[in-house]
């Protein structure tokens, strides 16, 4: 049944190692998909949204294969995918659809991308307008929606600044730039997360990026390259949370991503008072890991400005639980783009809390949360949104009752062994 009943916990305690980050592994995909030659890609995680993205290139006639947690993608490198038979469909996987368009718009066949209802809710205008300004034949259900139909061709190279800070944007604007008869420049508003980048040049391309700019140079020679996807620090998110607000917890959290545009969780948090520590930094040849040491900490309230959002876009949902535990207010600021998410996550979140007795407002894209109102035991719903069910299973093990919630299977859309891990750290 798609239902967990959760009991609260004493606190949370142990050691845990996570599959590999979903945007990077999406991009390893991706990137070695069109590169020639043999990847191999370790610490792959099975979720629904990643092995998508290795079904799309599947069906462009990339070989992908598993062997353990490890991807072996053969290469047909930029030029030599196939066309797809059939629709290619992408779930829930906003990172695929928005990404692969990129790379699809500059093929020479024509292809069609459907998703399931909620992606298909989901704006997908964003990276048709800046596509077609590149000379990009793209068209959506009312120039907005999925299904998307792509017909290939040649593509113009572009000067861009995206006005949202988003990194799916950016990312479906350097791979049509790798397609372009001539460089591109590729600029954004605020730093959003820059594993395309990083994955790029690993593989060879050519890019000079000089702070919110990207030049990137078209027709790339990409080379296959094995590597290995560190720790996903968004699912971490919600054991860090958890360790936090329960008493007494320790956990540690190895072989994590530690990347600057995606850290910023762990600013807010030790900015509210928390006990995190990184320790044993290393470089991976392309992205910093580090391990992390968590505990128990007294939180105070704080505020978070618009300009910190992209880097915590994806833990915002379970920094608000974080904010419930408090002392103080916490207000967070321009917080939008989660109405756009798999669903309106600011209506989720703060639907779900307030059953169990939270105090959120909301003014426009601005949410206030009230710290250290008891949580109850209730009722609740995912609404089908993997990061929403995970914060409030995180909400329910602090609250002084029992919780149903409702939708849960949906963790697999990212974190197949989410309560896996749960069960193994509570005590
Ligand atoms: C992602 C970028 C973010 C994030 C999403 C993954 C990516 O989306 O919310 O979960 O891998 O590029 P936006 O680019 O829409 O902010």
């Amino acid at each position: 049944m798609d239902k967990i009943n959760l009991k609260p916990a004493k606190r949370l305690k142990g050691t845990i190692q996570l599959k590999g980050d979903k945007s990077i592994s999406h991009r390893a995909v991706m990137i070695a998909s069109i590169a020639e030659g043999r990847s191999n890609i370790k610490n792959f995680p099975k979720s629904e949204d990643c092995l998508a993205t290795v079904m799309a290139f599947q069906k462009l006639g990339v070989d992908i294969d598993f062997s353990g947690d490890e991807v072996i993608v053969v290469g047909k490198g930029l030029r030599g995918l196939r066309k797809p038979e059939g629709n290619i469909y992408l779930g829930n996987s906003g990172t695929s659809m928005r990404l692969i368009s990129g790379v699809l718009a500059g093929q020479n066949f024509d292809s069609t991308l459907t998703g399931d209802e909620s992606l298909s809710k989901r704006p997908m205008d964003r990276i048709i307008m800046p596509l077609r300004q590149m000379g990009a034949d793209i068209t959506g259900r009312e120039d907005r929606y999925a299904p998307l139909v792509i017909k290939g061709g040649v593509l113009n190279p572009i000067k861009y600044k995206t006005d949202v800070p988003s990194a799916q944007v950016k990312s479906a604007l350097i791979f049509a730039a790798l397609y372009a008869d001539g460089p591109s420049e590729i600029s954004e508003p605020l730093k959003s997360r820059d594993h395309t980048e990083r994955l790029l040049s690993l593989f060879g391309a050519k890019m000079i990026i000089e702070d919110l700019n990207i030049a990137v140079c078209n027709d790339p020679d990409l080379k296959g390259k094995d590597i290995t996807v560190p720790g996903d620090v968004s699912s971490a998110a919600f054991f860090i949370v958890g360790a936090l607000i329960l008493g007494g917890s320790e956990i540690v959290i190895k072989d994590l991503l530690f990347n600057r545009t995606r850290f910023g969780i762990m600013d807010v948090l030790k900015d509210m008072g928390a006990d995190i520590n990184v320790e044993k930094k290393r470089f991976n040849g392309f992205e910093e890991t580090c391990d992390l040491i968590v505990n128990a900490s007294e939180l105070k309230g704080v505020k978070v400005g618009r300009d910190l959002i992209p880097s915590i876009i994806d833990e915002l949902p379970v920094l608000l639980v974080a904010a419930l535990f408090a002392q103080g207010d916490t207000t967070i600021e321009g917080a939008g783009e989660l109405r756009v998410k798999e669903t309106d996550r600011i209506a989720s979140m703060t639907e779900a809390l307030t059953r169990m007795g939270a105090d959120i407002s909301v003014k426009g894209d601005d949410i206030c949360v009230r710290g250290q109102v008891p949580l109850r035991g209730a009722k609740l719903d995912s609404l089908g949104d993997h990061r929403t069910a995970m914060s409030l299973a995180i909400a329910s093990l602090a609250a002084d009752g029992e919780c149903e919630i409702k939708g849960i299977e949906c963790v697999n859309t990212s974190l197949p062994d989410f309560f896996k891990f749960l069960d193994s750290l509570r005590r």
